[in-house]
């Protein structure tokens, strides 16, 4: 559906995987004809590629975009956002929102790094956002108004599920579910392995593992029960699922789980203080 005259120009700074994710999945909602949506790329060619494929106007000019924007999504590489704010400082204004994606990037920075004027909120997505099942945790920024948030919550909610955060645990969210879609990805590429290695065919045994795990998934979230208690509701005294869990404790599954969110978590951490 085309934008209406009246749409909110949202100028999406960094058109890379995920600002492409955010404008398809928008464009393809039912928000589309309340939305004009238009990217910024580095490279002509970048500019181009991503006009061929979204059918939406993409320059290399960021100026321009953010001059005329309600909304500048900012889906640039974290170490590019001082650069391309403070360039930009004299284009942005008290009307308009902020809304970052950008992993370790402090709304203060933000804010101090575009002048000021504008409205910050800071979130994090993740890549299922692009088939309308990722999941977005939001906060406040400076001069964030409660219709500000409600605008950010409208547009992830599109997107897959969204919840809202202090901003301390941001570097948190970035390593559990920021990075998690990769996680889950070498487990079920481990799962789809050990298909294989019991004779399943490999498309067989991917499919298996992925809409396994898509379905505990599901009954954790539409039951509210504990994970314990459904990985009981699985483990019969002397059956098949004990000895494979005993496996994974032996393992150290769990801890290397934990291990991985805190390790990401510390890098995102680190590329903020690297500042
Ligand atoms: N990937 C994820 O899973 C994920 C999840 C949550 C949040 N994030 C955050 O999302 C942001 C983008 O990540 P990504 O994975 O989408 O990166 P990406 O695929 O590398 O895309 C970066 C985009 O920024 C463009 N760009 C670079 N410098 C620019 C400039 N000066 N002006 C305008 N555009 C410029 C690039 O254009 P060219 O192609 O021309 O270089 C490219 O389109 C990061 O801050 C990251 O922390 C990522």
């Amino acid at each position: 559906m085309a934008a209406t005259v009246s749409a909110k120009h949202i100028a999406i700074i960094g058109m890379g995987k995920m600002g492409e994710a955010i404008a398809q999945g928008l464009m393809e909602s039912k928000l589309a004809s309340q939305y004009k949506i238009t990217g910024t790329t580095r490279s002509e060619e970048s500019s181009k590629e991503v006009h061929d494929s979204l059918k939406i106007s993409c320059s290399t000019d960021n100026s321009a975009a953010i001059k005329g924007a309600d909304i500048v999504l900012l889906a640039i590489k974290p170490h590019q956002v001082e650069a391309v704010l403070q360039t930009n400082q004299k284009n942005f204004r008290s009307d308009q929102l902020i809304l970052s994606i950008c992993a370790a990037i402090s709304t203060d920075q933000i804010s101090e790094w575009s002048g000021g004027k504008a409205a910050v909120i800071r979130s994090m997505p993740n890549t299922p956002c692009l088939i309308k099942n990722g999941v977005t945790a939001i906060c406040k920024g400076p001069r964030c108004e409660d219709s500000h948030l409600r605008e950010a919550e409208k547009i992830f909610k599109e997107l897959g599920e969204v919840t809202i955060l202090e901003e301390s645990l941001f570097d948190g969210v970035t390593g559990l579910s920021g990075c998690g879609p990769a996680y889950i990805y070498l487990m079920i590429e481990a799962l789809s392995e050990a298909g294989v290695k019991v004779g399943i065919s490999r498309k067989q045994a991917t499919m298996l593992a992925a809409q396994t795990m898509m379905g505990a998934a599901k009954m954790v979230l539409d039951r509210g029960e504990h994970p314990a208690s459904l990985k009981d509701e699985v483990t019969t005294p002397a059956g098949c699922t004990i000895d494979g869990l005993m496996a994974l404790e032996e393992g150290r599954l769990r801890v290397t789980l934990i291990k991985a969110v805190l390790a990401a978590t510390r890098r995102s951490q680190r590329m903020r203080f690297a500042k």
